[in-house]
């Protein structure tokens, strides 16, 4: 039997699929990497926005054909929507046999296998935290945390990894659907992780990304002692082969002063911070319920860059939020400027019902409004990001290599979002806009010598283009920067 499964969403997702994929690996089965061939398709997806939900009703609709000349092929959906929407999957799409909530994983063998054999649609979800249960302990059972065996062959690359070390989300930003659909805020125990990040080291892995909604919120107690992150970062540190680490994402009230001194003292975390800030005006924050002024993140801005030396921020924004003003939306233009973020993923609002903003304020900003927004910020992002990159031409850094580039012919690496939703757009790979000659001239050389267009990472997570062989994926390389596009830099190797 092979499956086939569709990934939408944040780094949450991904690594659920991940998982998922090794549970029906270890149970038989096969994977595909289309779903030609699939016995089973699954969708795993992301309710942040009303836009990715539509996308996924209307491929599911385009499966409906697919099904009905595949006998006894199964379609299964998982996720946040999955969570949300519970039986109305089933409503809409009355041929979906299997619905799994994001905390079920563990029963996705047994619900496909169920499915199979009755014929029956299977549904499995976490309790429904705003449905009058108020017993947070079973609400959070309901929501199992569940990290099993990893496989190598499920990770795009065996020298990467991501490792969960908590789940779900206890913040409530009025907009946000995540707390409902992930359920309360759970930390996993700090000797499960270190183990995990063992036996990941073990197979290979250089590189780790530490997950969670709100990563820094990271708290476990254990026999009268806490865990944080920092301490958590220590202990990854320690881990033999483990050569970088990052987490995201970050909420700011919780970037302690420990953890980032640990980010700068510990040689293998990198300089990197993913803190999203939402908004840079104080009115909108309030209404949003982040628990900061833009007075405060700024201070925390400023605490960043002087304690980690060349730290890369970057940050998330909603623009077009219910009742944001044109005065209000210049706020965030003046945070974004005045932050310098490395990037920032902006996002128009989109209303969630059953939420605190969706139940009080109007979503009353209107379409086109919101869409000028976004673009006018993110020309404001990508000027920034532009002079970041610029800065770095000349200088040699360290890289962990990933492969060819995606965009080899025309010499373009598009950076891979966070989300897989995002409106993010590289403007030189989307104009079609002629590169500079010297990277043209990189190319034509790539090509006559045998070469390849490879990335790789610095450590504040630049993706760097340079010409190499393939063999290079997965090794540390020193490159010397010699262009630079907004998104992307190219380099040279440097001899060794
Ligand atoms: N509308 C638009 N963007 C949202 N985000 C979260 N909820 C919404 C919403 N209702 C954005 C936030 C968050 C990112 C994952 O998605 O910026 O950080
Ligand atoms: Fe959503 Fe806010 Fe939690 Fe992030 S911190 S997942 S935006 S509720």
């Amino acid at each position: 039997m092979k499956f086939y499964i569709e990934t939408v969403g944040c780094q949450m997702n991904t690594l659920d699929s991940e998982l998922a994929a090794a549970e029906l690996i270890t149970a038989g089965w096969e994977r595909l990497e289309s779903r030609k061939d699939a016995d089973l398709v699954i969708f795993n997806t992301c309710s942040v926005r009303e836009h990715a939900e539509e996308k996924i009703y209307s491929a599911l609709g385009r499966l409906k054909h697919w099904k009905t000349q595949k006998p006894g092929s199964l379609i299964a959906v998982m996720g946040c929507m999955a969570q949300k929407d519970k039986e109305i999957v089933f409503q809409r799409a009355p041929y979906v046999d299997v619905v799994l909530g994001p905390g079920k994983i563990d029963q996705l063998v047994a619900l496909v296998s169920a499915a199979a054999a009755t014929g029956l649609q299977q549904l499995a979800v976490g309790i429904d935290r705003f449905a009058g249960k108020t017993d947070r302990r079973e609400v959070m059972d309901s929501f199992r945390l569940y990290d099993p065996k990893r496989l190598t062959q499920t990770r795009p690359h065996v020298f990467q990894a991501m490792v969960r070390i908590m789940f779900g989300c206890d913040k409530f930003c009025s907009y946000c659907v995540v707390p409902s659909v992930r359920g309360p805020e759970q930390s996993r125990s700090p000797k499960e992780i270190l183990d995990e990040v063992k036996a990941l080291a073990a197979q290979g892995c250089v590189e780790v990304t530490l997950i969670g909604q709100t990563v820094n919120s990271y708290r476990y107690t254990e026999g009268g002692k806490t865990t944080r992150l920092a301490d958590l970062l220590e202990m990854v540190d320690s881990v033999e082969g483990i050569r970088r680490v990052r987490f995201v994402s970050s909420y700011p009230t919780d970037m302690t002063d420990e953890l980032l001194q640990a980010v700068r003292d510990l040689p293998s975390a990198m300089p990197y911070i993913h803190v999203p800030a939402q908004h840079g005006a104080n009115s909108m924050l309030k209404r949003m319920r982040r628990r900061y002024t833009v007075e405060e993140y700024r201070d925390l801005v400023d605490r960043i860059y002087s304690t980690i030396p060349g730290a890369a921020i970057t940050s998330d924004f909603i623009v077009g939020f219910c009742g944001e003003t044109e005065e209000e939306f210049q706020q965030t233009v003046d945070l974004v400027r005045y932050a310098r973020f490395k990037n920032s993923f902006i996002f128009k609002y989109s209303e969630r019902p059953g939420n605190e903003a969706a139940k009080k304020w109007e979503d009353d900003v209107p379409e086109e409004v919101k869409k000028r927004r976004n673009n006018e910020l993110l020309a404001v992002q990508n000027e920034i990001s532009a002079e970041w990159n610029r800065s770095f031409v000349g200088q040699e850094t360290e890289i962990l290599v990933e492969g060819p580039s995606k965009r080899e012919s025309r010499g373009i690496a598009q950076e891979e979002t966070l989300y897989a939703e995002c409106e993010q757009t590289d403007p030189v790979a989307d104009s079609g806009a002629p590169i500079s000659t010297s990277v043209e001239e990189l190319i034509s050389s790539a090509k006559n010598s045998g070469l390849v267009q490879m990335t790789g990472r610095t450590p504040c997570d630049r993706i760097v283009v340079f010409n190499g062989t393939r063999d290079l994926a997965g090794t540390f390389q020193r490159v010397k920067i010699v262009e630079a596009a907004p998104f992307t830099l190219f380099g040279t190797l440097v001899e060794q």
